[in-house]
């Protein structure tokens, strides 16, 4: 296999109320969602976002996965404004995309498919799967990437998430496909694997069934992914999922403004079936770049 570069972002939390229907806004769930986000929306920039799209096109990888929490509540002229964003960067062959708790932030947008509405190009059923369900699946020349929803409707202050025993067996099922054996493959999901206690409100935020998520990656053993990747808690963070040497990379939000949190995006190098380095790009307020650092985050 020659070198292949996988680009990942996630977490840009667009915020866009203008426009909203005002029944979203009449029950008491969205007065404290509102609050929030707005508060939220102060750290979280579309520019940087655009900027981050910007670098990417330069970056030019092989392809590029999202793992969610594209949007902020979840409301219709926040998907609009993401899609017509990364419309413009990313032809249907070169991005995939999976939910995170954001994107289902509310009951309604979940029923009507506000998400998947929207996004359908970049949610590809390349293994012959069902095309309504999940995992979604992406098979090019030398790449094998699952997608899994962790997405569900939670009460606001949640941000839980879940797999569910559905999607575990179409998962097993897509890594086992003839397909999957000889390229290099990935799993992504918008929640991390593993928990971290020592954070604050860990609990109220971590992906529910990750133990049975990660049996059945131990009984997939070789057949499983190469590499994990996630998002959700907005730093860098690169793991092992346990008792295995597959790596677990969390990438930190692809809009973050501020000294102490930049935005940043990945980029996995992967030779001879394995990950062979990540390039983190780290956003420069003083210039609107994107710049390309080590695991460390210094500069290359
Ligand atoms: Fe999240």
């Amino acid at each position: 296999m020659n070198e292949r570069r996988i680009a990942h972002f996630s977490d840009t939390h667009v915020l866009a109320i203008r426009g909203a229907r005002a029944r979203q806004f009449l029950s008491k769930r969205w007065t404290g969602a509102v609050n929030l986000a707005l508060a939220r929306s102060r750290h979280y920039r579309v520019e940087i976002f655009e900027q981050l799209l910007c670098a990417l096109a330069e970056a030019a990888p092989d392809h590029t996965l999202c793992t969610g929490d594209l949007v902020n509540l979840a409301l219709e002229p926040e998907f609009e404004r993401v899609h017509a964003l990364i419309d413009e960067v990313f032809p249907r062959e070169t991005l995939t995309l999976v939910p995170g708790n954001h994107d289902y932030y509310a009951k309604d947008a979940v029923a009507d498919g506000l998400f998947e509405r929207h996004f359908a190009p970049w949610q590809p059923h390349d293994a012959g799967q069902d095309d309504a369900a999940y995992p979604v699946c992406r098979v090019t020349d030398e790449l094998f990437v699952v997608g899994l929803s962790t997405a569900i409707p939670t009460p606001v202050f949640m941000a839980t998430g879940q797999v569910g025993p559905d999607q575990l067996e179409r998962l097993e099922a897509a890594f086992r496909r003839p397909e999957a054996k000889h390229r290099f493959r990935v799993l992504m999901l918008h929640h991390p694997l593993l928990p971290e206690p020592a954070r604050p409100m860990d609990s109220m935020r971590r992906l529910m069934d990750a133990e049975a998520l990660i049996a059945r990656l131990w009984k997939l053993g070789e057949r499983g992914p190469q590499l994990v990747v996630h998002g959700h808690n907005h730093e860098f963070k690169r793991m092992q999922l346990p008792g295995t040497p597959v790596p677990i990379v969390q990438v930190a939000s692809a809009s973050r403004s501020g000294k102490a949190h930049r935005a940043e995006f990945n980029i996995y190098v992967v030779r001879d079936q394995q990950l062979a380095a990540i390039e983190r790009h780290i956003h420069d307020p003083e210039t609107g770049r994107f710049v390309r650092c080590d695991e460390l985050g210094q500069p290359l």
